[in-house]
C-alpha cells in the first residue's frame, strides 16, 4: 500500500496538516464563490476527506451528503465541520458504486478522489464513463477537482491515465480551468516532513535539493452544468 492510503487508513491528523498548508493564497475558495450560488442549495461531495473543500461552502447550503472510503477520514470531516452538523450526513461509500446514490442534488463536488480510482484501476476508461454517466443522473452542476502537478514547473496531468480521465472531461462537455494552490511552509524541515510523508521520499529529496517554503501545485477543476 503507497503512503497516501496508509494516511487515509490511520493519520487523519497528517493528512489535516498536509491541505491546511496548501493553497495557501485561497484561490480554490475563490473560484467556487465567484463561480457558484451554494445559498440553500444541496450537495452531494464523493471522497469528502477531512472535509476541506466542504469547509468552503457548508455555511451556505440547505444540506449535503458525504462520502468516503475510509471512515477514519470521516471521523476527521465530522470534527471539523461540527459547526454545520446540522446539515451533514456522512456515509462510507466506495466510488465504484456511485450508481447506489439515488437522491439528486444541486451539486456534486469531489475533490482529489476520483483521480485515485483512475489511477489504481488497471480499466480506467469504464471508469471515467461510470463515473460521467453516474455523477451526470445525480446533480445539475458537477465539480471536480483534481491535480495538474505537485512541485513541477508548469501545470499538466502527471500520468497518462490522468491525461486521458481529464481530456475525457472535457470531451463530455466540463469545462475546465486551472489555478494555482501552492503550498506554503514554517521552514523546509516541515514541507520536507509533511509533503514527504505523502508523496514518498523523491518529494522529500527534492524539497532538500531546492531548499524551498513555497512549493508549487497546480489544480484543474472541471465543471459540467451552471
Ligand atoms: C486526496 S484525499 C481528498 C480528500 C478531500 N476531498 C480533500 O479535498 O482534502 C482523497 C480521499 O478520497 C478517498 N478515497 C480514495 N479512494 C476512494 C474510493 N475508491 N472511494 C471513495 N473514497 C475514496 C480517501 O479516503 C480520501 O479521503
Amino acid at each position: 500500500m503507497n503512503e497516501m492510503y496508509e494516511i487515509y487508513k490511520q493519520q487523519n491528523d497528517l493528512y489535516d496538516q498536509l491541505i491546511n498548508h496548501e493553497d495557501y493564497e485561497k484561490n480554490l475558495q475563490k473560484f467556487l464563490s465567484e463561480n457558484f450560488d451554494f445559498a440553500n442549495k444541496t450537495v452531494c461531495e464523493l471522497g469528502v476527506g477531512t472535509g476541506r473543500v466542504t469547509r468552503m461552502y457548508a455555511d451556505k447550503i440547505r444540506k449535503a451528503s458525504l462520502f468516503d472510503i475510509s471512515e477514519h477520514m470521516i471521523s476527521r470531516a465530522v470534527e471539523n465541520i461540527s459547526a454545520y452538523s446540522d446539515k451533514a450526513e456522512f456515509k462510507i461509500l466506495d466510488n465504484k458504486n456511485t450508481e447506489q446514490i439515488h437522491d439528486n442534488y444541486d451539486f456534486l463536488i469531489e475533490g482529489w478522489s476520483f483521480g485515485h480510482l483512475i489511477s489504481d484501476e488497471e480499466n480506467s476508461d469504464f471508469w471515467i464513463a461510470k463515473l460521467i454517466s453516474d455523477c451526470k443522473k445525480i446533480a445539475k452542476t458537477n465539480i471536480w477537482i483534481e491535480t495538474m502537478g505537485t512541485f513541477v514547473d508548469y501545470a499538466k496531468p502527471p500520468t497518462e491515465k490522468l491525461n486521458r480521465f481529464y481530456s475525457e472531461l472535457k470531451k463530455n462537455g466540463f469545462s475546465e480551468t486551472i489555478i494555482r494552490t501552492d503550498y506554503k511552509f514554517d521552514s523546509v524541515d516541515q514541507a520536507k516532513h509533511i509533503l514527504g510523508s505523502f508523496f514518498g521520499k523523491g518529494m522529500e529529496e527534492k524539497i532538500e535539493k531546492e531548499n524551498k517554503t513555497i512549493i508549487k501545485e497546480y489544480t484543474g477543476i472541471w465543471t459540467l452544468g451552471s
